[in-house]
């Protein structure tokens, strides 16, 4: 390690020493940061065409029924339905999959909001379980907490990197349970060579800002079960029994539900259609920065990479843990000090700091588990690791100054504080 101490005195901004870095770094909003003359031709096509639904218009163009045949083909499913949100596919995957009253949904202490957010809106009942080194689900924990009313066990690749999905699938197939697969944050990703959301029985996607690829909001759900693709492209598109009328493909073999409108309209899938274009070239970016970072500060011994599952994941995060969970914070803090932070503000964080409000620790979702704060000892395998885990964005756009920077920075409050 190399040493940044000068004779007893610290160097760390923190303290008073001179940052490593005078300004913030890029932002981690990786397909936004390949925005370019693509989106803004294809957009400008359907407002030519003063056509921006996605059923018809003047001048119909169907892009978002192109974007759900460019995005299957792409990850590899039967069936694609875009709608308005991660948040919109999670509600209507879970319709789609007949959850609802009376059903349980198994999802990690470390998600989105979102996540059990949807299972409520679904009518069912989100429980939790702890995620193990790798953050995502502990596929023993899931198996203690299933019950007579188990439905499904949502897998959420948090921070773009794969969950257990061999483990997770064996305990859904011996308890006779679904797999849904969150891929909001890792679209694009591998596990086993194989794209993440091919794995579960339907898998859902989000192209909000932060998102692997974006049009500002925007969703899509993943499937080869065609009960569920038609009951999803119900429920999304309020009831539709009416379309049928016109569409004869859209005439399925039960009866018509009440739904919501979550449908995606032309401008956005016309972004994401040249978005989708470009996510391999911004994952290689992504993951070709977090190599370099990894590398540069894998000698520093007091400190312990999360595991990952897969080498196949997005990279959009490197997650350290401390030993101590006031290490974590110190290290954060000092990190900041010396310019090793995004305007977005979140980031370098500890993933569960208990003086922030930060919507993916099951911490901060007392509104949905009433007393959380209460029964969290029945997570302390999750609270212990969350709160010992330092995290840091890795954006595609980090020049190799930037990384020289984080490296040097997180060598020397490394030096300091471990
Ligand atoms: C893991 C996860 N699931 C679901 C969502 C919900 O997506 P959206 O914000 O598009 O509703 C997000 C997005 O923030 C997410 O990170």
């Amino acid at each position: 390690m190399r040493a940044y101490r000068l004779a007893n005195k610290s160097s760390l901004a923190m303290n008073g020493g001179k940052p490593v870095r005078s300004g913030p770094l890029p932002v981690m909003h990786p397909g936004a940061g390949y925005v370019g003359k693509e989106e803004i031709d294809a957009v400008t096509s359907v407002l030519k065409a003063k056509s921006m639904y996605r059923f018809y218009g003047p001048e119909f163009l169907n892009i978002t029924g192109k974007f759900e045949d460019d995005i299957k083909k792409y990850i590899g499913t039967k069936y694609a339905l875009a709608v308005t949100s991660g948040t919109a596919a999670l509600h209507t995957a879970l319709v789609g999959m007949d959850i609802g009253a009376g059903d349980e949904v198994i999802l990690p202490t470390y998600a989105w909001v979102a996540c059990p957010d949807a299972v409520v809106a679904a009518g069912a009942t989100p429980v939790l379980a702890d995620v193990d080194d790798s953050l995502t689900l502990d596929p023993a924990d899931v198996e203690r907490r299933i019950t007579n009313r188990t439905k499904a066990i949502m897998a959420v690749h948090i921070r773009g990197t794969p969950a257990d999905l061999g483990a997770l699938q064996k305990v859904a197939d011996d308890y006779g349970i679904a797999l849904i697969e969150d891929v909001a944050q890792a679209a694009g990703a591998t596990y086993r060579g194989k794209k993440l959301g091919t794995f579960g029985r339907v898998a859902s996607y989000s192209f909000q800002l932060n998102k692997m690829i974006s049009a500002g909001e925007g969703g899509a759900i993943l499937t080869d079960d065609k009960l569920i693709y038609q009951r999803s492209v119900m429920f999304h598109d309020v009831g539709t029994p009416y379309r049928a009328w016109d569409d004869p493909s859209l005439k399925f073999d039960f009866p018509a539900f009440p739904g919501v409108n979550y449908r995606m309209n032309e401008l956005s899938a016309a972004v994401l259609r040249e978005q989708l274009k470009k996510i391999d070239w911004i994952i290689k970016d992504i993951k070709k920065n977090k190599a370099k970072i990894k590398k540069g500060i894998s000698d520093i011994d007091a400190i312990t990479f999360r595991r990952l599952n897969d080498p196949g994941e997005a990279g959009i995060s490197l997650v350290f843990f401390t030993k101590k969970p006031s290490q974590a914070l110190t290290f954060k803090k000092a990190l900041r000090a010396e310019n090793i932070w995004t305007t977005s503000g979140s980031y370098p964080g500890v993933v569960y700091d208990p003086s922030t409000n930060d919507g993916h620790v099951f911490m901060h979702w007392g509104h949905i588990f009433k007393g959380i704060q209460r029964v969290s000892k029945r997570y302390q395998a999750s609270l212990d690791l969350l709160s010992r885990a330092v995290h840091l964005d890795i954006s595609p756009l980090l020049s190799d100054s930037d990384i020289n920077d984080i490296v040097t920075a997180v060598h020397k409050v490394a030096d300091e504080i471990l």
